[in-house]
């Protein structure tokens, strides 16, 4: 039987999965890796960390698997992050990763100057701080030294492909990623690059992501434990692996992942833009596919902040079955998300977290439902704009940590109004990224063919029509409360 290898470079740890042909999980590992801040509001990571944490993981996989014959690697990776290789394709700096806040500055003048609507046309994505193009503009104004040594700029899955095949390449997900990309094309757009003022011969060849990008060569096989020859596909942004290792390549279904942050992804058969700007537009991971996507920044990371302060050793059971015996809508109370400032729909880094309409019947419990309950009030703002689209999805398949808790998908239900599933087995992600590899090399036939064989989804969680009700009240009245709160949150935070 053909085992595929799935690695995934998350901004925490990196994966590796290894499944057989019809997605049985073989073996998995992982091993974590730190998020350096040099200063307040930066975010670094270095390559090389990221390639032995990669191979600890294959390793790892390896032997909870037993002996396997690996057929063909895939990846998938964190997005919007810099790397610069030099010519012998080693790390020039360290990475500069997503949650970097350093291009505050960049993104808002390169906004004022070129105009939202422009950038926002020509890379079907808002401006945002963290994303390539921008950590790339505060390289050039800041360490202009470090790109005059670099040869490319790679993403960082890239990095890994690169260590295990020797070749430097990107590849169509994580390239509609960087606000370089035209993304209806497919490839970079001369006009964003020259606006982003990025030299052109820093940009590396982009391939579809089903591509076989390189075998792998004997010192890499060496460190991972692995025949050398296997073919290497190009691979994908995680979002997009999570889509494939979700089932998520036609429209009809949304994908809704509560994880440190949250994402509610649908794919889409054109690259249908939000004139608004609220949703991401990028390419899927699945030639002629795209996906519409919303990003809050503190799903998970809510419950875990209050956890931290307010309830140290509770653990994430305990919170949800208190919330459980708190009726919906919590007795009139609601929270706002945007600890973290938020990405869709406002764009706002200056927006605050807020409980709202505290009384003396409110505790600990109220405030851990009002949070869950909050969370899915962000995520249903994503589905309005997907609706202003589009028929918008029947059915979620949700994913990510807070998506295993079965009171956290009760209520994401009664929210969106929508049934709620979730995809058996564990690290969609990285299995995503192995099921690319099978589509690269031939094992599957089309995408139809590989979502048969690798997904199976869980009995579906029907909304409750009560809470439906009740939270439909209440969303009108979360949706009032930024609009209310937004001059407050910018006095607040000058
Ligand atoms: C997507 C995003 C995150 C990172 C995290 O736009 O910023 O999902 O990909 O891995």
């Amino acid at each position: 039987m053909p085992t595929l290898l799935g690695i995934d470079i998350g901004t925490s740890a990196a994966k590796a999965v290894l499944i057989d042909g019809e997605g049985t999980v073989l073996g998995v590992a992982g091993c974590e890796y730190p998020i350096d801040q040099p200063l307040p509001g930066w975010a670094e990571q270095d390559p090389e960390a990221w390639w032995q944490a990669a191979c600890a993981a294959v390793r790892g996989a390896l032997a909870a698997a037993g002996a396997a014959d690996v057929a063909a690697i895939g990846l998938s990776g964190q997005m919007h992050g810099t790397v610069l290789v030099s010519p012998a394709g080693r790390p020039v700096r360290p990475a500069i990763i997503w949650p970097d806040q350093r291009s505050q500055a960049q993104v808002e003048r390169a906004t004022r100057q070129l105009g939202l609507r422009r950038l926002g046309r020509l890379a079907g994505n808002r401006p945002a701080v963290g994303f390539t193009a921008a950590s790339l503009l505060w390289l050039l104004e800041n360490e202009p030294e470090a790109l005059a040594a670099s040869d490319r700029v790679i993403l960082p899955k890239d990095y890994i492909r690169l260590r295990l095949t020797g070749h430097v390449a990107t590849e169509v997900s994580d390239a509609s990623a960087t606000l370089l990309f035209d993304v209806a094309r497919r490839r970079w757009s001369r006009e964003l690059v020259t606006a982003w003022k990025v030299p052109h011969w820093l940009l590396p060849e982009v391939l579809e992501s089903t591509a076989v990008a390189g075998e792998l060569t004997r010192e890499a096989a060496a460190e991972l434990g692995l025949r050398a020859g296997i073919p290497v596909v190009a691979g994908a942004a995680d979002q997009a692996c999570q889509a494939v290792g979700s089932g998520l390549i036609d429209p009809g279904l949304a994908s809704c992942t509560i994880g440190t942050g949250g994402q509610l992804l649908t794919a889409l058969t054109a690259p249908t833009l939000d004139p608004e700007l609220r949703l991401h537009t990028f390419c899927h991971a699945i030639p002629g596919r795209w996906y519409s996507m919303g990003a809050i920044l503190s799903a998970g990371l809510s419950l875990s902040w209050f956890r931290e302060h307010f309830a140290p050793g509770a653990s994430y059971e305990e919170l949800a079955a208190e919330a459980a015996g708190i009726p919906a809508g919590c007795e009139g109370l609601l929270f706002l998300p945007y600890l973290a400032g938020e990405r869709t729909p406002h764009f706002d880094p200056q927006a605050r977290g807020a409980f709202v309409g505290l009384t003396l019947r409110h505790g600990r419990a109220h405030a851990v439902r009002a949070i869950m309950e909050g969370v899915c009030f962000a995520l249903r703002d994503a589905l309005e704009a997907m609706r202003e689209l589009g028929p918008g999805p029947a059915q979620i398949v949700v994913a990510g940590g807070g998506g295993t808790s079965h009171p956290w998908q009760e209520i994401l239900a009664a929210v969106l109004g929508l049934p709620v599933t979730v995809a058996l087995g564990p690290e969609r992600t990285a299995v995503g990224a192995a099921v690319l590899a099978g589509l690269g090399t031939g094992l599957y036939r089309d995408p139809v063919e590989a979502r048969a064989r690798t997904v199976r989804y869980a009995p579906p969680v029907e909304p409750r029509p009560d809470d439906m009700a009740r939270y439909e009240e209440l969303y009108q009245a979360y949706r009032g409360l930024y609009p209310a709160l937004k001059g407050s949150f910018h006095a607040l935070d000058a």
